[in-house]
C-alpha cells in the first residue's frame, strides 16, 4: 500500500489524478468529487430485513440515483414494515409502552443529520435527512424533533401495533421490582451503506432501540460515529446490536479509521469488535455487529456472537449472508 495523505488517498492516486501534494488544501477539497471513479453500485445492510431494503436501494442506484437517495429509500422499507419489531412502525416500545425511534443519515460530503427519541413519526430517517439538509444542526431529539417533523409535513401516527403492544403487556406482567431493562435482545437495527455509480458513498441507520428500555434511553443508532460513519475517501461503516457498547468505542468511526490505516473492511470490523470483547474480559453477554464498505467496493462484516446476518447487493445479486461470531 502506498503512502497515505491526510485526505486518505494514496500518494500515487494524487499523481494519477493530476493532483500534487503542494496544492492548497482548499483546492484539494474542491476536487474530491471529481476524483471519484465510476463504480458498480453496491449496497450492504444488516439483518434479514436488509434484503428488501437493499432491493429498494438498488432500484434507486440502477436508475442512476445517488447513494444518499438509495440509503434513505432502502431503510424506509424497514421503517414502514409493521412486522419488523425493531425499526419504525411496529417497533417494540419502551418500558412505558411508547415507541421511540432513533435514526441518522450521512452523505458523501460528510454532511449528517440525526433524530433521537422521536415519537409518532414513521420515517425518522427522512426527518434526519431534513435536519441535515434544511438546518445547520446535526441532531434533534424528542418533542423538538417531532415538532420539526410535523412542520415539514410528516404525518403523526400511532406506531404501536397490536402485536408489539401484546408482547409489551406480557413482558410487563413478568417484570420484577428491580428490573430496569428489557430482555437481552439483539434488536436488529438496520444500518445500510451504499455506493452509487459515480463512486459516492452514503449511509443510514434506523431503529426503535432496545426493547422495553428505560424511557429516554437513546442508543448508538442516531449518534454520528457510533451507529454510522461515512468518509467518502475511505469508506463507510454501520453498527447493530448493543448500542451502549458501540457508543463507548465510537464503533463506526473506529471501523472507518482502521480502514484508513490500511485494515481491510473485514479486519477493521473484527478489530473494532475486539476492543469491545477485550473490555468485557473476552466474553461479552451481548451482540454487536459491524458492516463496512470501502471506497473501492470491498466489504466487510463481523459480529461478536453467532446469529448475525447481512444482506449484500451488487449486480443482479441480492443475498443474505450468515456471519460466524468471533466468540461463538
Ligand atoms: N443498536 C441500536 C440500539 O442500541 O439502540
Amino acid at each position: 500500500m502506498g503512502e497515505r495523505t491526510y485526505l486518505g488517498m494514496e500518494r500515487r492516486d494524487f499523481i494519477k489524478t493530476g493532483l500534487i501534494t503542494t496544492v492548497a488544501p482548499t483546492l484539494l477539497l474542491a476536487n474530491i468529487e471529481t476524483i471519484k471513479r465510476a463504480r458498480n453500485p453496491i449496497v450492504i445492510s444488516t439483518w434479514n430485513h436488509g434484503v428488501k431494503a437493499n432491493e429498494e436501494a438498488m432500484k434507486v442506484l440502477f436508475s442512476k440515483g445517488s447513494a444518499l437517495d438509495a440509503v434513505e429509500a432502502g431503510v424506509k422499507i424497514s421503517e414502514a414494515d409493521p412486522n419488523i419489531q425493531s425499526v419504525g412502525l411496529g417497533g417494540r416500545p419502551d418500558k412505558d409502552g411508547h415507541v421511540t425511534l432513533d435514526a441518522c443519515i450521512m452523505d458523501s460530503k460528510g454532511n449528517a443529520g440525526s433524530v433521537a427519541y422521536l415519537m409518532d413519526i414513521k420515517h425518522p430517517v427522512s426527518v434526519a435527512r431534513k435536519v441535515m439538509e434544511l438546518t445547520n444542526h446535526v441532531m434533534l431529539v424528542g418533542q423538538g424533533a417531532k415538532s420539526f417533523a410535523i412542520t415539514h409535513g410528516f404525518k403523526e401516527e400511532n406506531l404501536l401495533t397490536e402485536e408489539s403492544r401484546t408482547a409489551w403487556l406480557k413482558w410487563k406482567k413478568k417484570l420484577g421490582k428491580k428490573d430496569d431493562l428489557g430482555p437481552n435482545d439483539d434488536h436488529d437495527t438496520i444500518s445500510l451503506l451504499a455506493q452509487d455509480s459515480v463512486g459516492n458513498l452514503a449511509g443510514a441507520c434506523t431503529t426503535s432501540g432496545l426493547a422495553y428500555k428505560i424511557p429516554g434511553r437513546v442508543g448508538d443508532s442516531p449518534i454520528i460515529g457510533a451507529g454510522l460513519y461515512v468518509d467518502n475517501e475511505i469508506g463507510a461503516a454501520g453498527a447493530t446490536g448493543r448500542g451502549e457498547e458501540v457508543i463507548k468505542t465510537t464503533g463506526s468511526f473506529l471501523v472507518v479509521e482502521l480502514m484508513r490505516q490500511g485494515y481491510t473492511p473485514q479486519d477493521a470490523c473484527r478489530e473494532a469488535l475486539g476492543r469491545i470483547i477485550r473490555r468485557h474480559g473476552g466474553n461479552p453477554g451481548f451482540q454487536v455487529a459491524y458492516i463496512a464498505l470501502r471506497e473501492d467496493g470491498e466489504i466487510g462484516a463481523a459480529a461478536i456472537r453467532k446469529g448475525f446476518k447481512y444482506a449484500l447487493s451488487s449486480g443482479n445479486k441480492n443475498k443474505l449472508h450468515s456471519v460466524k461470531g468471533i466468540i461463538n
